[in-house]
């Protein structure tokens, strides 16, 4: 997709296809009212005639305007603009793309201004329209042997400026918009893929492919003899069923000064979860090839951070391993060691995920990061918690949680902080082991942060629950790409405050 940057008279715009607000105060927005009167009042008739629907995000959409230059004049009802919050903005964005898209035009023209919300500024705006158009034209198709769809000739979307000083804030919001669709396409398409393509090997390869389209970037890959060597028992206990091999996948992007401590991104990357001996029921139980969702988001955040070129050290790290009930498989009882040192009772081998992070969390320490976030699909009890809306958010610092909050809302990714009380260690208490692999069924995705948080006491660390944001399902069956616009611009903040120093 093309994004451009334009300013001049609506009526003069030659454009496939013209986006207009619509309100109930003043009904027209002054974009419509131009068009209008060069129409001889076409769209107030249409507006009195009760064509548009007078409700937030109806759409109307005219063809062969007179006296215009373009060919499709959208009309958008707003609504009261004054009460336009983010979650009627994204609907009315997602009607107006999947308009534009199936309409026949080759591009379309918008008034950011004009759609403006109450509480965000214009780059926010700018961002979540190429957000929508991206995600509207998002198609993983390629596992179709014939496509169900004409394919689009939509192309290029011109935003039209009211005002020439607005020009750097929305060049920049469109360079960086561009950057966090790149990410999440790459973040949507891992996830999308069946456990038979994306395996721990296929992502290594992803990673080493990734490498190549920056010569900041390199990747490293840990093999499960190394990981013996190493004393990564938590993780090979996990792929141990499977005679699919566990990856450790480490991409370092160097744009920061040489001894600035990175940011270090750690993605639960269990390409897909039987629950092992401890057997998932069936029922949707293919949504389990999503459960490197967290991987996927770290390649999606590299593959952003290298287009944005930010000058700042990174290191991605996937724990990747399809978690099987093979004849070698770990049984419930079986007491393992991890790289800490700590020793694990695995009661239950479908808590697999904490199990891989926390020998990645472990082997992350060795780069004195300036920060740890770990990503992962961890919980299902996190799914009933809090939705599919937030992310739960874990952290032993609360200023990192002010931080990713901040991202998440300046992204509209959204997390929740949640707690992380000493309180709850104590249902992690085994009698074999050091700890259990399970804390019961009261506050699942608590316990299992509390797991993590027993590997990263030195650090400055904190854990995204992503089990209910990064894939829909239903008829909308799909990877989100989740939560790489939040990372993204957690990593936007990071690089700012250098340039400030
Ligand atoms: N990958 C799942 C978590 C999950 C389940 C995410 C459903 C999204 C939807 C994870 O590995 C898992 O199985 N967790 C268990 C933990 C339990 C055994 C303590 C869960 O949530 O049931
Ligand atoms: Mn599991
Ligand atoms: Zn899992």
């Amino acid at each position: 997709m093309d994004y451009q940057i334009k300013t001049g008279n609506p009526e003069k715009q030659s454009s496939g296809c013209l986006v207009v607000s619509i309100t109930d105060k003043t009904k027209l927005s002054p974009t419509a009212k131009q068009i209008d009167q060069a129409s001889e009042g076409l769209l107030s008739k249409l507006i009195r005639r009760g064509d548009l629907e007078r409700k937030t995000g109806k759409i109307l959409l005219l063809n062969a305007v007179p006296n215009i230059k373009a060919q499709r004049v959208l009309m958008v009802h707003c609504g009261d603009s004054k009460e336009l919050d983010e979650g009627k903005f994204i609907s009315l964005m997602q009607n107006v793309f999947s308009v534009i898209k199936t309409c026949g035009a080759k591009d379309a023209l918008i008034f950011p201004d004009e759609f403006q919300l109450p509480e965000h500024e214009l780059d926010w705006n700018i961002a979540q329209i190429i957000s929508q158009c991206e995600d509207s034209l998002y198609q993983f198709n390629q596992l179709k042997s014939k496509q169900d769809n004409q394919p689009t000739k939509f192309s290029r979307l011109t935003f039209a400026l009211s005002n020439r000083d607005q020009l750097e804030e929305a060049q920049a919001a469109i360079s960086i918009a561009r950057a966090i669709a790149r990410g999440k396409s790459l973040a949507k398409t891992l996830g999308n893929l069946p456990g038979n393509i994306c395996t721990p090997g296929y992502l290594a390869d992803q990673a080493r492919e990734l490498a190549k389209t920056h010569k900041k970037l390199s990747t490293s890959v840990i093999e499960e003899k190394q990981m013996t060597e190493l004393g990564m028992g938590a993780l090979l206990s996990v792929s141990a069923g499977s005679i699919e091999p566990a990856k450790l996948i480490v991409m370092n992007y160097k744009g920061g000064k040489k001894d600035a401590a990175p940011q270090v991104l750690v993605g639960k990357g269990v390409t897909f979860d039987t629950g092992g001996i401890s057997l998932k029921p069936g029922a949707a139980m293919d949504e389990m090839k999503f459960d490197m969702c967290g991987a996927a988001s770290v390649f999606g955040t590299m593959a952003a951070l290298v287009a944005l070129e930010l000058p700042i050290n990174v290191i991605g790290i996937v724990a990747a391993a399809e978690n099987m009930p093979g004849g070698e498989a770990t049984k419930p009882g079986d007491i393992v060691t991890s790289l800490s040192g700590q020793t694990i009772e695995i009661l239950n081998t479908d808590a697999e995920g904490r199990l891989v992070l926390c020998d990645a969390l472990t082997y992350a320490e060795m780069f004195n990061p300036a920060a740890i976030i770990d990503i992962a699909t961890l919980t299902g009890a996190c799914v009933i918690a809090l939705g599919k809306h937030a992310t739960g958010l874990f952290t032993n610092q609360d200023s990192l949680a002010v931080e990713l909050l901040k991202a998440g809302n300046e992204a509209y990714d959204r997390a929740w902080h949640m707690p992380l009380w000493q309180d709850y260690q104590s249902q992690l208490d085994s009698n074999f082991a050091d700890m259990a692999n399970i804390g019961g069924r009261e506050g699942g995705s608590i316990t299992a942060a509390c797991f993590l948080a027993r590997y990263t006491k030195e650090q400055r660390w904190a854990h995204l629950d992503i089990a209910g944001t990064a894939w829909n399902s239903g008829k909308e069956k799909g990877a989100t790409g989740r939560p790489v616009a939040l990372l993204t611009h957690y990593l936007l903040d990071r690089a700012a405050e250098i340039e400030i120093d």
